[in-house]
Order: structure tokens, then sequence, then C-alpha cells
């Protein structure tokens, strides 16, 4: 696979065949009948200085497949790999010394950050819990103010008295106290306004050229994953259904999933203009996904085999993509599904009004 931003040969993080599941509802005796699936047979992989998208609607399990890959929940099945360490079942001291390594940026900064310490304490705090002297938490918060784009006095201040953006800068501060290699942005611009999210996301990208940091980041909008990642990893109901590099995915979507978040973007590019994919309907209940494709039920090009056979990501070239367009049917083998979608406008595709 593709890796623009890869600098080294070993990985920081491989996810192989993921899943986790959450009990959904109970009988009267207590015993678990029915599971929801949140996270499905995931795998991706990540180079160091290398930025993976992920994006999907809401519910699909990016913050779960997050929370997998930061060890803040346990996995089902698969194997988690960070660093040339296999810290699946890791606890302890163990995995202690695998959240140096990782560390996690959430959306919402204000139930993430403490109103009642100081931003200096907040910024050290990961430094104090490993054990490092004063002096030297001192130094390094310092360094991390200034790394962030925050002053000197803004140490002496309390997160609560900041704006949205400067507590998101706070948080990846704190999240780079420990020296990470890879950070876990989940939807860490959604609750910002637009230029505001442009601002943390130029820091985002400064401060991973600068260490070399890897990140795994969320968020439902397509255009901004688009901006930060090298390459994109598109999730839906449970199941990554393409990735590749950001740029390929982003112009020549290859999953009608993935070219239905496109058209639904406020300013779609010219070349998605011209044929709206409405995306019609309700995202399936994870507890009960439908047979076959998960997407069948929103899809324009469902085909009776969709409705049988689950697909299986399938590489063509740098890209892999689940579906049956590429391996039967019109053929796609890998070529953009926006091919077809023009010369259609019956199911949900239809013209751009
Ligand atoms: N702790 C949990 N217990 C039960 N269901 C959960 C839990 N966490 C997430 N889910 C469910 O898993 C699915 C995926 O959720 P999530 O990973 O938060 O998706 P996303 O981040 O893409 O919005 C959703 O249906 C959600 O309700
Ligand atoms: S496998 Fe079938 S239903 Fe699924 S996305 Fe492809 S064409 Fe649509
Ligand atoms: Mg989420």
């Amino acid at each position: 696979m593709n890796t623009t931003g890869s600098t080294a040969s070993t990985p920081i993080l491989e996810v192989s065949e993921v899943s986790k599941s959450f009990p959904a509802s109970k009988d009267v005796f207590g015993r678990v009948v029915a599971r929801l699936q949140a996270v499905v047979e995931a795998s991706l992989t990540i180079n160091p200085g290398e930025t993976l998208g992920l994006v999907g609607e809401s519910g699909s399990g990016k913050s779960t497949l997050g929370r997998l890959v930061m060890r803040l929940t346990d996995v089902d099945a698969g194997r988690i790999v960070l660093d040339g360490d296999d810290i699946t079942e890791s606890n302890g001291p163990e995995l202690r010394a695998a959240r140096r390594k990782m560390q996690i940026v959430f959306q919402d900064p204000q139930s993430s950050l403490d109103p009642n310490w100081l931003v200096r304490d907040i910024i050290a705090e990961p430094l104090r819990a490993y054990g490092v002297s004063r002096a030297d938490r001192l130094s390094a918060t310092e360094r991390l103010l200034a790394d962030v784009g925050l002053e000197h006095a803004h140490g002496s201040r309390y997160a609560s008295e900041f704006s949205g953006g400067q507590r998101q800068r706070v948080a990846i501060a704190r999240a780079l106290a420990l020296e990470p290699n890879l950070v876990v942005c989940d939807e860490p611009v959604s609750a910002l306004d637009v230029s505001t999210q442009a601002q943390v996301l130029s820091l985002l990208e400064a401060l991973r050229d600068r260490r070399n940091l890897a990140y795994l980041f969320i968020a439902h909008d397509l255009a901004v994953v688009h901006h930060i990642s090298h390459r994109i990893a598109v999730m839906y109901l449970g199941r990554i259904v393409e990735v590749g590099p950001a740029d390929d995915v982003y112009n020549r979507p290859r999953h009608p999933y993935t070219e239905a978040l496109l058209s639904a973007m406020p300013n779609p590019k010219p070349a998605s203009r011209r044929q709206r994919i409405l995306l019609t309907g309700e995202m399936p209940s994870p507890v009960d996904p439908p047979p076959g494709c998960r997407f069948q039920t929103r899809c324009a090009h469902a085909m009776d085999l969709c409705r049988r056979v689950e697909p299986e990501l399938v590489a063509y070239g740098d890209v892999e993509v689940a579906c049956h367009l590429h391996d039967t049917g019109p053929e796609l083998a890998g070529a953009s599904v926006t091919e077809i979608s023009r010369g259609r406008s019956a199911g949900s595709a239809a013209p751009a009004s």
C-alpha cells in the first residue's frame, strides 16, 4: 500500500481483523440476547509520520475503533501491534509503557480538561504520572505551550477561561507531553467554528511534520479528513469499505458509500457536482445489519449478489474497496464508481438539484 508519509519500514500501528460488539439487550434473567456490532474485522496500517483519516457517518464505529487502538476498550477478536509490539492483551506495566507511545485527543476538550486545574498543571500531568522531575516538567510545559501557540501567561490560567480553539491546543499539548509516536485524534475540530478548525488543523499538521507524528484522524467530514490525511479509510456500519491514498479516495471514489459521502458535501468538487448521489434513509441498526453488503439498503447499484454475499476488501493498486461492482457485474476493477453513476438515474441516485 502506498504510504506517502512513511519514513521507516516498521509501521507504528498495525490493526488486523479487529472486532468489537456490545450487549444490546438482555432477557429477564440478565442474559445478553442481542449484540451490537460496532466494529467488524477492521484492519489498518499507519506508518511513522503518516496520517490515516477515518471517515464515516455518526455511528459507523470510528470512535470505537479509536478506543480499541488506544486499548481503552478490549477487542473481541483481532490483533493490535504498536511499533512492532503486540499490545492486544497487554496490561499493567506493559500497557503503561505502550501508552507513552500513543495518546488521544477528543472532540470536546471542555469535558476532558479539568476546569479546576491550571493549564500548566493539566499539560504536566502525564509527565508527573510517569515520574518526570518537577524541574523537567516545568521546562517541558513551557516548550509545549509554545509548540501549540500559547503564551507563557496562558499556563497560569484555567482552561475554562479559554475559547474552544485554545482548549483544544491545551489538549494537544497534554497529548504531546510524553512525546508519543501516534496520536488518535477523535473529531478534534468538529466542535470548532470553521476558521478555528483551519488553525487547529494547521497546528496538527505542523506538529506532525516537526515531530514525525502519526495520526489516526477521525472525523465525519470528508473535506477535513482529505485536508490533513495521506490516506483515507471509509467506514460504514462497523466495516472499512474503502481505503487508499487521500487524493484517490477523494477524487475517484470506488465505493458507492464514499461517492455518496462526497456528494453530500456542501461544496462538492466540480466532478461530483454533475451527479448528486443522495444518501437516502437511515443507517441500519448495527444490532441487526442487513445480509450481504451492509450498504445494500441505501445503494443505487445494489444487485442480487449484494443481498446475499458480503463483499471483501480487494486491492486494486494502492486502493482497497469492498464492493461487488469491482469484482462482478460491470466489473469496475478498481475504477471510480462515478463512471457508472453518471449513466444512472434509478434508485437513490438522482440528478443534482
Ligand atoms: N460502550 C458502548 N456500549 C454500547 N454501544 C456502544 C458503545 N460505544 C459505542 N456503541 C455503539 O457502537 C456503534 C458505533 O459507535 P461509535 O464508535 O461511537 O461510532 P462513531 O464514532 O462512528 O459515531 C453505535 O451504534 C454506538 O451506539
Ligand atoms: S456491494 Fe453492492 S450494495 Fe454494496 S456497495 Fe457495492 S454495489 Fe452497492
Ligand atoms: Mg465518534
